[in-house]
């Protein structure tokens, strides 16, 4: 598997309460840019991104990183701290210039690789069922 940026998250959040809310910029890097053709009929959109700040890899965790959660796997949580470091965000799209889109709702730290941009479809946004 050989996973390449197709751009980068360019962002004020610097902390984990920053992100979220904030618009943010995705600059989509140059020799991608055709793949964004007509991306502005779009409003809701999936962002794929990889976790580079993570610290490590921990397949048990204090779930939003505070010690009072009971631990959890890895694969129950949102943790940045997992195997393949894979971030995925729904944002909404607010609008486009170039190879510039700027989003909101995009939880991922300024400079984080982008390695996939797809619009969310209906399948993504059923309702989630409780247990
Ligand atoms: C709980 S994770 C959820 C991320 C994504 N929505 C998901 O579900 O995969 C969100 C947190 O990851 C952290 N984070 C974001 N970008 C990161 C990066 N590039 N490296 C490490 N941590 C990052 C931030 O602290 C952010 O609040």
């Amino acid at each position: 598997m050989n996973f390449v940026p197709i751009g980068y998250v360019r962002s004020n959040a610097v902390a984990r309460k920053d992100c979220g809310e904030l618009e943010s910029v995705i600059e989509v890097l140059p020799e991608f840019e055709e793949g964004l053709y007509s991306i502005e009929q779009e409003r809701e959109l999936i962002i794929l991104y990889i976790f580079h700040m993570s610290e490590g890899i921990a397949l048990k965790v204090h779930p939003k990183g505070n010690p009072k959660n009971p631990l959890r796997g890895v694969f129950a949580t949102r943790s940045p701290d997992r195997p393949n470091h894979i971030g995925m965000t729904a944002v909404t799209l607010l609008r486009r210039q170039g190879n510039l889109l700027y989003v909101k709702g995009l939880d991922a730290l300024d400079g984080s690789p982008v390695i996939d941009i797809k619009p969310a479809v209906r399948m993504d946004q059923r309702p989630i069922s409780q247990k």
